[in-house]
């Protein structure tokens, strides 16, 4: 590089060096990464990164290196899924690879930086009993034994750890409060430490070309997907090799807990880390929520896809009533959604009877992630607006497992009589649902 050449990198990267100082960024790779000759030029980065004032949480994976000590033992490796079932051998072989992967991580950090283009930094790595976890038990029929979730981060410890300039480096493993170790996913853990650190970044080195997954090809931006159109994409790449498919799932996931920036950043380019952070147009894959992008408004056809993800989980647990495609399709002109980062968060649907002056307030559902901050309760607002628009004087529920939040909600209970007579006519006894009125 000539001396103009980096004086115009320098300044083009001064933005992001000022932008990402302080700010907690989430680093995870699997054991794949830790195996490749290059790892090394990786922990330069990363220590780089320290260096630029960015505090760093890592999180590593052992995968491969638990295959090769179970193979040389003549374990046989356990899958249900993607998922081990860690007996008590397989146990000792993943404390094994974990343990050795964190000390070789901690070496490199410290000793051999001397001799690499970080020499002289003095970077304390800290480590600690931060994830706590749980069993995932009986799977199918399967006991899954050692093989752990997260139940709890520390947050407030890691925060400490972070604060007095050090790096945290976290394993793939976790223990129970009554001292059980767990085997957990690398890719569960930082996830789940980005959201409770509510991290700025979460980064996931990942041994496959994102550019390659070819996902967003009718994106327009392949380098930067919403969270929405993220999740669309999700459900469309059955073709994605599985550990992709699992970064992927868990980007989604962040950015649903709360994690604004989840990146995918292949290792085979050199200083791919880096670019990816301090240029303009990086060169991984990025998944992003901005929590100011939420909108209410009337449902299209575009959204029937978004609403069918959204309440089939609640049909198939018998709390909302099947609908299918077709009919959905045929009724979306019915239907409000509340959509954030292009993804359907909430629906409803108002059904006006006006021989009856009553309009009926169906299909309400609130994903899961998103509940208890007032979306239903705007959605039925908006409803008793649209309603009074139309004419109405009345709206209805029908429900089975929600009648105490309609109660809360001005409803009170009504009869089967009261209800508009095409709707008698189908009242589905056997679902015996409660009849629930409110007079605009
Ligand atoms: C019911 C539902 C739509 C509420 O969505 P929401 O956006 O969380 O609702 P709001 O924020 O407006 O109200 C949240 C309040 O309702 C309460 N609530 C939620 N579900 C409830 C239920 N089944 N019974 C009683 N209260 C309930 C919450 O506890 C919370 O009250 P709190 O803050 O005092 O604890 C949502 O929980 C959901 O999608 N549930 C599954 C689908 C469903 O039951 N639909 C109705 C079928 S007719």
């Amino acid at each position: 590089m000539n001396p103009a050449e980096f004086v115009r990198a320098l300044r083009a990267a001064a933005p992001y060096v000022h932008a990402h100082v302080d700010r907690v960024f989430v680093l995870a790779f699997g054991g794949e990464i830790c195996a490749r000759e290059d790892f090394e030029h990786f922990l330069y980065d990363i220590a780089l990164l320290h260096s630029l004032g960015v505090k760093l949480v890592l999180v590593h994976g052992a995968r491969p290196q638990i295959e090769q000590r179970l193979l040389r033992q003549g374990i046989a490796s356990r899958h249900q899924g993607s998922l081990r079932i860690t007996d008590a051998d397989t146990l000792q072989c993943v404390l094994d690879a974990a343990g050795s992967l964190r000390m070789a991580i901690e070496a490199k950090l410290s000793t051999s930086l001397a001799s690499t283009p970080m020499g002289g930094a003095r970077i304390k790595v800290v480590g600690g009993n931060w994830i706590v976890a749980k069993p995932v038990g009986v799977r199918n029929g399967v006991d899954h034994q050692h093989t752990g979730e997260v139940r709890r981060v520390d947050a407030e410890s890691i925060r400490q750890v972070l604060d007095q300039g050090r790096i945290a480096l976290i394993s793939n493993t976790g223990y129970s409060p009554t001292g059980e170790i767990f085997n957990l996913r690398y890719e569960d853990i930082a996830t789940a430490v980005a959201m409770e650190l509510a991290a700025d970044k979460l980064v996931f080195l990942v041994n496959s070309n994102p550019d390659d997954w070819k996902l967003a090809a009718d994106t327009g931006d392949a380098g930067q997907l919403s969270l929405g159109e993220a999740t669309r994409l999700f459900e469309n790449a059955a073709h994605l090799a599985e550990s992709d498919r699992a970064h992927l799932a868990a980007a989604l996931a962040a950015g649903r807990g709360g994690v604004k920036r989840t990146h995918l950043v292949g290792a085979a380019e050199e200083g791919a880390l880096l670019r990816e952070l301090y240029t303009r147009d990086g060169v991984g894959l990025m998944v992003y929520t901005d929590a100011h992008y939420e909108a209410v408004r009337e449902a299209s056809i575009e959204d029937v896809g978004g609403i069918l993800a959204l309440i089939k989980p609640l049909e198939d647990a018998g709390v909302l009533v099947p609908r299918s495609r077709e009919q959905l399709e045929l009724e979306i002109g019915q239907f409000d959604v509340m959509v954030r980062d292009g993804l359907v968060i909430a629906c409803c649907a108002l059904f006006p009877f006006p021989a009856k002056s009553m309009g009926e307030f169906s299909c309400v559902a609130v994903h899961a992630d998103y509940r208890g901050e007032g979306r239903a309760e705007a959605l039925l607002k908006r409803a008793e607006d649209t309603a009074r628009q139309q004419g109405l004087k009345q709206i209805f529920a029908l429900t089975t497992t929600t009648e105490h939040w309609f109660l809360e909600h001005g409803f009170v209970e009504g009869r089967i009589e009261d209800l508009p007579v095409q709707k008698q006519r189908i009242y589905n006894y056997r679902r015996n649902s409660i009849v629930l009125v409110k007079t605009l």
